[in-house]
């Protein structure tokens, strides 16, 4: 190969103007931007960060005393802010996570927006998410401790605080993705709730809420028709799966190390269609493999403690602990005691659109 002259200081004066004329022309060339647009491996911006449920509360609790919910401000929800994404409220660039506070007896007004969410809860019970539910009208939904309960895009919710006592919990939803492609509607409802009900059941787990009973002529939304997943089921599942494992038979991810996934259970698909909802369990002295996927995630401690590794940071946690997870950065969580901790992840956008990517820590890797 031979080697390039140098440019000519005539050369070099041509290539100016011609870079000037590509700015003026709103233009840029490829060659000067390459290693940003197409790097060897996942770049984000996002960092590993923790927010600790011991700072998020009080801080809640602050709010919820200064702060009214109502119409226009609509909830009173503090985000999770990843500080390698300054000037956004998002965790990863993909997901939104938010402590959300209601205090006693308190009401959220409906609205309903192309944003999908789900709420979580790791602490406390009272308040009602009323959701439009299988076939129309509002399905008041009971939020318990463990439970993840599900508000797929466009159906209008409201909240409802039956006691007298506050209630906080975490809300997932995939703002980030939504504003970023510019597909987000927003509507309001009525300002009075549409249901003061607390039935013992919501609709949607009625008809939909048994162990492989699929209800023949109900129709399949896109998103889950069950919208509440208790945690008595979840943790039955994950009991079982350890408890199989210590019996010689398969079921556990890895040695010690339990997960079950919130899927439609009318197509065994992710719960929601831009965000998958997982609960893990780990034995005590247990660990998870180290692995990494394209795609970012948000876990949230549910109960015990343990030791969390998430690219280069390492950190003790605990219950109600949250921690963002950036696209590629290796995720190794090992606990003395035993954890339980819920994560819910932007994988179903990277597999429908072709670009999902694992890497386990022995160097396997795989498109799921
Ligand atoms: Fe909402």
């Amino acid at each position: 190969m031979t080697a390039l002259a140098e440019p000519t200081a005539e050369e070099l004066a041509a290539l100016d103007d011609l870079y000037a004329d590509f700015a003026a022309a709103h233009m840029t060339p490829l060659w000067t931007q390459i290693g940003g647009l197409m790097p060897v491996t996942p770049s984000p911006a996002a960092v590993p960060f923790l927010w600790r449920w011991s700072t998020l509360l009080p801080l809640a609790r602050r709010a919820g005393e200064l702060v009214p919910v109502g119409r226009g401000g609509e909830r009173r929800a503090i985000a999770l802010a990843n500080p390698g994404l300054p000037g956004t409220a998002y965790a990863t660039p993909t997901l939104w996570s938010a402590i959300q506070y209601l205090g006693p007896r308190e009401e959220a007004p409906a609205h309903r927006h192309t944003q999908t969410a789900f709420r979580f809860v790791v602490e406390g019970e009272g308040v009602w998410t009323n959701v439009e539910g299988p076939g129309g009208g509002v399905d008041a939904i009971a939020m318990r401790r463990g439970d993840l309960l599900l508000t797929p895009g466009m159906h209008f919710h409201e909240h409802h605080n039956t006691t007298d006592h506050p209630m906080a919990w975490i809300d997932g939803l995939d703002i980030p993705l939504v504003r970023q492609i510019d597909a987000g509607f927003f509507e309001f409802g009525p300002d009075e709730l549409a249901t003061r009900d607390t039935p013992a059941a919501s609709r949607n787990e009625r008809l939909w809420g048994h162990p492989g009973l699929t209800p023949v002529g109900a129709p399949v939304p896109r998103a889950s028709p069950l919208m509440a997943y208790r945690w008595e089921h979840t943790d039955a599942a994950l009991a079982a799966q350890l408890e199989l494992a210590v019996e010689g038979h398969p079921g556990v991810v890895g040695p010690g190390h339990a997960a079950v996934r919130f899927t439609n259970p009318a197509t065994a698909g992710d719960c929601l269609s831009t965000m998958r909802c997982e609960m893990h369990r780990l034995a005590p002295g247990a660990a998870t493999r180290t692995r990494r996927v394209a795609g970012s995630a948000v876990w949230q401690v549910f109960s015990g403690s343990g030791t969390v590794a998430v690219g280069e940071e390492t950190w003790e946690v605990g219950t109600g602990d949250l921690f963002a997870v950036p696209s590629w950065a290796p995720v190794r969580i090992a606990s003395d005691a035993g954890l339980d901790a819920f994560r819910f992840s932007d994988e179903p956008v990277l597999e429908a659109l072709g670009l999902a990517r694992t890497q386990t820590g022995d160097g396997e890797t795989g498109d799921a």
